[in-house]
């Protein structure tokens, strides 16, 4: 494991897993292995703000666990786990909440948008970002990639550094840098607008080949004669064959669209073809972590096992900085 920057980001464990989710949030996570100390956890606490069924989130927790490793998540490079086998970051999240203003959470929009869209709003889904900069804080963590969408999560998390800093002396918390992923790598669904399991429009990593193959077949084109050249811009088969094809590959389906004498039926096979191909080491993994019933369980308590070494010896200075200990 290389020392010195330490690297830290969570998952929720909320369903099948997506194009988008792995090549927004996994895939960067797997190559920052080797980059630094990376520790990556399952956000199942997290997980409770938005549903409350607990043979679903028990389930939930293990499909990521096993769809992450089966992505290349290197329990020998990572330190992985999950959130709630290291409880102690409740404790931080009560620290933290002691110096975090109320106007702080009152700004975030993430808690604004779950209420509107009809998520309860208990405390919990409010103190949503004091947990998460609990997570990030009990590690000492340097940078953090995340989407844009957690962006003012990582403010709040500074801000309570911050204040952490201010009130109890500097070097009590150390300040974390968040890796935002550039606005390019978002994944656009079958619909053409962003993949994303709200919208009904994702291609799991991990489908069947006919159901995932029908999914394709769906997506959204205009209705160019197949004799017709057709529009490269805005194409969604185009942009999702991108994440896939190689560089020639790519550079026949964009001559293939200018060309015309060749139908969307075609292209949408070639795209299915280059998913399937894409994922299938990964699937082929899947397999072998799945005939190994107690493999996920030893590295996730494996991992916690080194989490906990880890935050005990943050938590005790920040304990012993408020005056706990
Ligand atoms: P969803 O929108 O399907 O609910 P989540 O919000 O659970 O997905 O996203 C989990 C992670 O996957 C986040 O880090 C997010 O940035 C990333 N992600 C989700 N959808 C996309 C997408 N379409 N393109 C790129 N990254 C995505
Ligand atoms: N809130 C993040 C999300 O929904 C998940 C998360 C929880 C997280 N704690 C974190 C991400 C700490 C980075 C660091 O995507």
């Amino acid at each position: 494991m290389v020392c010195g920057m330490r690297i830290l980001t969570g998952l929720q464990p909320s369903g099948k897993l997506h194009v988008g989710n792995y090549f927004g949030a996994m895939k960067p996570a797997v190559e920052l292995q080797g980059q630094g100390e990376c520790f990556y956890f399952i956000a199942d606490y997290h997980a409770m703000t938005s549903g409350r069924d607990g043979a679903a989130l028990r389930n939930n927790v293990r499909e990521l666990a096993i769809d992450f490793l089966a992505c290349g998540l290197d329990p020998e490079k990572s330190v992985f786990f999950r959130q709630s086998a290291v409880p102690e970051v409740n404790e931080l999240a009560w620290i933290l909440s002691t110096v975090c203003p109320l106007p702080l959470l009152n700004k975030c929009h993430s808690y604004k948008d779950k209420v509107a869209q009809g998520v309860s709003a208990n405390h919990a889904l409010f103190a949503y970002p004091v947990l998460m900069a609990a997570d990030i804080l009990l590690y000492d963590s340097n940078k953090v990639p995340v989407g844009k969408d957690q962006k003012q999560h990582l403010e709040v998390t500074r801000s309570l550094a911050t204040k952490l800093n201010e009130t109890y002396g500097e070097g009590t918390a150390v300040m974390p840098d968040a890796i935002i992923k550039a606005e390019t790598e978002l994944v656009i669904g079958t619909d053409g607008r962003k993949m994303s399991k709200s919208y009904n429009n994702t291609l799991p990593i991990f489908g069947e080949e006919k159901k995932v193959k029908k999914l394709v077949m769906k997506i959204t084109t205009d209705s160019t004669p197949v004799e017709d050249p057709k529009p490269t811009e805005d194409s969604t088969v185009i942009a999702l064959y991108k994440l896939f094809a190689n560089e020639p590959e790519l550079a026949k389906m964009i001559a293939d669209h200018e060309s015309g004498g060749f139908g969307y039926g075609d292209f949408k096979k070639r795209l299915a073809e280059a998913y399937w191909d894409y994922f299938a080491p990964m699937r082929v993994r899947r397999e072998e972590i799945l005939a190994d019933p107690g493999y996920v369980d030893e590295v996730l308590a494996k991992g916690a096992e080194r989490a906990r070494e880890e935050s005990a010896k943050v938590l005790d200075r920040i304990k012993r900085a408020v005056g706990l200990v």
